[in-house]
């Protein structure tokens, strides 16, 4: 078991937890995941190693957007999760590479943060991109301020930061005309592939993180291929980060909608027991009080 020593929200159905998991913190690179699975009859599932601290834990940051993301933000300091499996996947590159931009999008902050302290750490000049669909969504401003020379923050609705995409300030730094010497996006599957034709006329180097659905992270299922230069990869051994330029979104788009109708049954299951836990717990506190 490895106990959560710190649960918080962070945004609207965005939690951080801090786990206790010494041999993956002691291990971990930037770029890399774990698998984890909540309790026996749980799903897998893989989330990026935000941080780790010289205390053994890791940090995670989970949005809940299905089932197993949504019973995992329910957990809570002091509660425990059955498997933690990593790290898995390749590091990112890091080098000197001179001006480097980091995008961010949405919960994609949150797996971009490592490699843009890594990317700072190697002496880089760091542009980092943060966006979200509103201020409230937001995450990690204060982080990713801390470790770039240069913060944008771009909401969808201009209620925090400069309103737009975060394409569109990207193409406003490839418009200054100074030279970059590479683009890193995470996010939403879209923007990561809009990011890519923006970047793709200038020949800059884009490296991005892909999130197909991944079953063992050890490239023994095949759940998680990906078509990279015409080539089939994995993404839990292979990457997950991956040249943007070569990357099929179509086919990683078609690939990610495959489970979508067990995804939504899973889920409307997931809250309606949800519920009933509630009422009973409710009713308990009632037949108390009477
Ligand atoms: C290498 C890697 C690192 C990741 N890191 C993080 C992270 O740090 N924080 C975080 O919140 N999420 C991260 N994800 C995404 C996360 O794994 C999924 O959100 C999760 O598996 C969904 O499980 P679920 O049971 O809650 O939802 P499901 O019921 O399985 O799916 C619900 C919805 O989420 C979509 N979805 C399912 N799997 C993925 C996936 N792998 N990526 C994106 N969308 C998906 C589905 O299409 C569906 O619309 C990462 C994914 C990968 C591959
Ligand atoms: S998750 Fe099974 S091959 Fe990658």
């Amino acid at each position: 078991m490895f106990p959560i020593v710190e649960a918080r929200p962070l945004a609207r159905d965005v939690k951080l937890f801090r786990i206790h998991a010494p041999r993956v913190a002691k291990k971990r690179q930037a770029g890399q995941f774990v698998i984890l699975r909540i309790a026996e009859h749980g799903e897998r599932i893989p989330l990026t190693i935000a941080d780790s601290d010289d205390e053994g834990n890791i940090t995670i940051i989970v949005q809940g957007v299905g089932k197993t993301t949504k019973w995992l933000n329910t957990l809570e300091t002091g509660d425990s999760i059955l498997d933690v499996v990593g790290p898995l996947g390749e590091e990112s590159e890091i080098d000197t590479f001179g001006t480097v931009v980091i995008i961010g999008g949405g919960v994609g902050t949150a797996i971009a943060y490592p490699t843009a302290v890594a990317m700072k750490k190697a002496g880089n000049h760091v542009i980092s991109i943060v966006g979200s669909r509103n201020r409230e969504l937001l995450i990690l401003e204060d982080e990713m301020r801390a470790t770039s020379d240069e913060l944008c923050i771009m909401t969808d609705d201009g209620s925090h930061g400069e309103k737009g995409f975060v394409t569109e300030k990207l193409q406003q730094v490839i418009d200054r005309g100074a030279p970059i010497a590479r683009v890193l996006a995470i996010g939403p599957v879209p923007m990561m592939r809009a990011v890519a034709e923006r970047t793709r006329p200038h020949a800059i180097k884009t490296i991005v993180s892909l999130n197909p659905i991944m079953v063992d992270g050890t490239g023994m299922c095949g759940g998680c291929r990906v078509l990279v230069g015409g080539k089939s990869r994995f993404a839990c051994v292979d990457g997950p980060e991956f040249d943007a330029h070569q990357v099929d979104f179509e086919v990683l788009i078609q690939r990610n909608r495959l489970y979508k109708q067990q995804e939504t049954e899973s889920l409307a299951r997931f809250e309606k027991e949800q519920c009933e836990a509630a009422k009973q717990k409710s009713s308990c506190r009632l037949e108390q009080s009477t």
